[in-house]
Formats: C-alpha cells, sequence, structure tokens
C-alpha cells in the first residue's frame, strides 16, 4: 500500500485545488491502484463527516467540468481516511504512521509554513521520514532567504534533498511545459533565442481579485514575495535557460539555477529606476466596485500589491536583452503571458517611413486565461494597391486551430501533474534548493533596497495596469507592454 498525506487536509488549498485534483487524477485511471489518502488536521472531526465534505467540494468542481461520475468518486471514497492530529507532535503522528502503513508515503504540508520545521521534526520522530518517504512543501517557503534556510534546515535533518518537493504550481500548468516543447522539440526557434534576435521579454501576472480576507497572509509578503520570488522567476528561468542534456530533474535544474545566478544584483542606486512597487486605491474592476487595499486590511499598510521590475541576465545569450517582468492584484483582466519581442527588421523596403508598417514578430505565450501560443508575424494584405500593404497575423498553436474538430482537452488543475510527479518521485518540475535559494537572494537585494531608500507603493486605481512608473519602465526604452488587442 502507498500513502498520501494530506496535512491541512480541510484547509482550502486542499479543498479547493488538491481533492478536486485527486478526483480527476482517479477519474482518469492515473493514481496507482493501492494509494490511500489521507487527510490529516487539527479539527476533531471523524473520517466520514471529512469524507462528506470532500464529496461536496469534488462534486460540484467535477460537476462544472463535466467530469462527475459516481464510479470515479466511489473509488476516491474508498481511498479516503483522516485523523484529527497535532502535527506537530511526534506521539500524535504515530497514529498517522500506523494509518499510512510501511509503504511508500507521500506527505504534502498544505499549512502555515511557520510550521514547517516543528512538523517535519515530529515526522521523523514519528517514522514518516524514512528512505521510502517524500515530502512535499507548498510555498511560501520562508520570507526571505534567512528565513528560508531556516526552514529549509530543519527538513534536511529529517529528508534528502531527493525526497524533498518543493512546489510551485505555475510548473505544472500546461503551457509552461509547452514552452520547454517548443523551445526544446523545434529547430526553428533555438537559434532566434538571443540577444542577436530578442528584442526583450515581458512576463505579466495581472490579477482582477483582490486581496480581500487573505490579507493576514499576504500584508507580510506582498506582490514581489508572494508571486516574482516563485511563480515569475521561475517562468523566466523557463525562457532563458539553456537547453538541458535531458529532461531528468537535475539537467533542468542545473540550467535554471545558472540563470538565477546570472541575474544581475539590483543595487539600491538601480532601484528607482528598474522596479515598481504599486498599491491599488478604490476603483472599478470589471465593471464592479472595487475597494483599497488599505481599506480591507482596515489600516494603511506599506505592503505592495503590484509590482515591475526590469531584469537583466549577465551572460553571452541574453547580454542586452532586458526581461520585464509584472503582477498585480487588481489589475484590468486576468492575463499571465509571456511575451517574446523579436527585433525590428534592419531595414523597411515596403513603407515609406522609416519602418514601413512593419510590426516586429512577436511570440506571445499565453497561460491564463487562455492557453495558447501565438507569432504574429507581417502578411501582405489581398489587393492590388500599387504600394505593397502589409497586415500583422497571428499563427496560433492553440487547440482551436489545431484540434480540428476534436473537443480540446479537459483544462488540467496544475496541481494534477505535480500531485502525480510527486507520486512516482519525479521531481524534475520541482524547485531545489539551490534554485530556492538563488531566487530569495535576489529578491531580498530588490526587498533591501526598497527599505533602504524607503521606497514606498505608488497608489494605483483597482482596474488599471498599476502605476504610471510601470509603463514608464518600458517607454524610457522606447517599449510598451503588451496589449490584447494587438
Ligand atoms: C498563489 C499566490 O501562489 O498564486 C496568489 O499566493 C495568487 O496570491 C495565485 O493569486 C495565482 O495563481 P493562478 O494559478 O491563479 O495564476
Amino acid at each position: 500500500m502507498a500513502a498520501l498525506i494530506l496535512f491541512g487536509g480541510g484547509g482550502d488549498l486542499a479543498m479547493r485545488m488538491l481533492l478536486p485534483s485527486l478526483y480527476f487524477l482517479d477519474h482518469d485511471g492515473l493514481l496507482p491502484d493501492d494509494l490511500k489518502i489521507i487527510g490529516a488536521a487539527r479539527s476533531a472531526e471523524s473520517a466520514e463527516a471529512y469524507i462528506a465534505k470532500v464529496h461536496e467540494t469534488v462534486k460540484a468542481k467535477a460537476e462544472a467540468d463535466e467530469a462527475w461520475d459516481e464510479a470515479s468518486w466511489a473509488r476516491m471514497k474508498a481511498r479516503l481516511d483522516y485523523l484529527a492530529v497535532d502535527a506537530t507532535d511526534p506521539e500524535s503522528l504515530k497514529g498517522l504512521k500506523a494509518k499510512a502503513g510501511d509503504g511508500e508515503t507521500t506527505s504534502f504540508l498544505a499549512v502555515s509554513p511557520s510550521l514547517y520545521g516543528r512538523i517535519v521534526t515530529a515526522m521523523k520522530a514519528a517514522g514518516l521520514a524514512e528512505k521510502n518517504c517524500r515530502i512535499v512543501l507548498e510555498k511560501p517557503v520562508g520570507r526571505d532567504l534567512e528565513s528560508f534556510l531556516e526552514i529549509d534546515d530543519a527538513v534536511a535533518q529529517a529528508f534528502d534533498e531527493r525526497q524533498v518537493f518543493r512546489i510551485d504550481h505555475y510548473l505544472g500548468k500546461e503551457t509552461v511545459q509547452n514552452l520547454i516543447a517548443l523551445r526544446f522539440g523545434n529547430t526553428i526557434f533555438e537559434p532566434l533565442w538571443n540577444n542577436l534576435t530578442v528584442d526583450h521579454v515581458q512576463i505579466t501576472v495581472g490579477e482582477t481579485v483582490g486581496v480581500g480576507d487573505r490579507w493576514p497572509y499576504y500584508d507580510e509578503y506582498g506582490a514581489l514575495r508572494d508571486m516574482l520570488q516563485n511563480h515569475m522567476l521561475q517562468l523566466l528561468c523557463l525562457v532563458a535557460m539553456e537547453p538541458p542534456s535531458d529532461l531528468d530533474p537535475d539537467s533542468v535544474r542545473n540550467e535554471k539555477v545558472k540563470v538565477l545566478r546570472s541575474l544581475r544584483p539590483i543595487t539600491p542606486e538601480e532601484a528607482e529606476r528598474v522596479t515598481v512597487r504599486g498599491q491599488y486605491v478604490a476603483g472599478a474592476v470589471e465593471g464592479q466596485p472595487a475597494r483599497a487595499y488599505r481599506d480591507e486590511r482596515g489600516q494603511p499598510s506599506d505592503t505592495e500589491t503590484f509590482v515591475a521590475i526590469r531584469a537583466d541576465i549577465d551572460n553571452w545569450r541574453w547580454a542586452g536583452v532586458p526581461f520585464f517582468m509584472r503582477t498585480g492584484k487588481r489589475l484590468p483582466e486576468k492575463r499571465t503571458e509571456i511575451v517574446i519581442q523579436f527585433k525590428p527588421v534592419p531595414h523597411s523596403i515596403f513603407g515609406h517611413g522609416e519602418r514601413g508598417d512593419i510590426y516586429d514578430n512577436r511570440l506571445v505565450i499565453e497561460l491564463q486565461p487562455d492557453e495558447d501560443i501565438s507569432l504574429s508575424v507581417m502578411n501582405k494584405k489581398p489587393g492590388l494597391d500599387q504600394r505593397m500593404q502589409l497586415q500583422p497575423i497571428k499563427m496560433s498553436l492553440s487547440w482551436g486551430v489545431n484540434g480540428k474538430d476534436a473537443a480540446p482537452p479537459r483544462r488540467r488543475i496544475a496541481y494534477e501533474r505535480l500531485l502525480l510527479d510527486a507520486l512516482k518521485g519525479d521531481s524534475t518540475l520541482f524547485v531545489r534548493r539551490d534554485e530556492a535559494e538563488q531566487a530569495w537572494k535576489w529578491v531580498d537585494e530588490v526587498a533591501d533596497a526598497w527599505s533602504g531608500a524607503g521606497f514606498k507603493p505608488l497608489d494605483y486605481g483597482a482596474g488599471t495596469w498599476g502605476p504610471e512608473a510601470a509603463d514608464l519602465l518600458l517607454s524610457r526604452t522606447g517599449r510598451k507592454w503588451n496589449t490584447r488587442d494587438e
């Protein structure tokens, strides 16, 4: 028998993401037959009561995706169990160990990271950190390099690095993996993927949601630590890394860590020029009034809900190619995309002006709301005009275009892929200790520069793309952020 233990099994992450993901995996016949799923949390409820809650949440999600069936649920229900525990107490965890048995055990910590250290120590004492055990850690691990190392050292006392799976759910997104396929499964992009042809790269993660009730967590982290340190730097790594020699965990992660090491440190003197901090004030998002962050928080706060940064990668491939990243809450659209902006043609033979009517080629890798990869190229406008007229067209790799009449595959929850990989022990899509360390190091420099210079977040209206300074970050260099309609 193998076991998956969900610490924080009744919490938001488990109910919203992990248990529905497990249902979908089971529905698709992807879970090992003998896998038991054990929810573990403080609440003193019975296994029946817990399973009833799981049923409710999973059914709602599966019905919305037209993937609910009673037979799959019956299979999942038979796997489910629950135990009320104090996860920091070895005695209490012994009961969990008894339920999990002596087979392979994967423990997912979906609890407050401030408890990670004490939980892993208790797990070790209770026999849940044996050689055939793994641990999955949800972000954020730490708030800066120092606190990351403190937690991670405690983890390392109990588990070998090969047993540790640090999750960044962005790595489980289909289009993110598709980016790897695009770069390394084709010959046509790689020769162009460098500073000879690429002008700059943009990474945008826009969210329409506000912080709302999450402020007790968020106020301590802000957009820099909540999104940029992990999701956005991971995306940057996948765009910028050298071709790994294999898809095995170490080959890929070795390349990613090299990118992080090559990030130019942001000095306090530079911070004002290359970073923007913002915080939303009242406005309207998608036609609905939205409150200011400080009103949700109940008092003024210096936490940023928006960040934009220009990163430079000091290596041969990327010298001189800026990577612009921006993310924020209460922006006009939920949109996550990576834009590879190619350089202009050196000379236009079409127009009268210097550049004529040629737009620069642009590869847009869209992760949300739709999953799509599109390349804009110039095309001749049909017709008999004397002067040849050009128009940009988008070549799309989306399923809708290429899947012909077939229904697109169900859009998977990013955690499905990651849970499956963790259960198999494949850590390619997880973050290695040295990666997390480097990412914190770079982010700490930004945070220190801000606090050293007393940079307060600039106001931006809810429903706008952040403070004006974020546009200036690009326009100062003659560039602009990608918009939907281009
Ligand atoms: C989480 C952050 O890691 O990612 C949240 O803590 C954020 O603040 C979320 O909303 C965004 O994830 P996704 O998959 O919806 O883009």
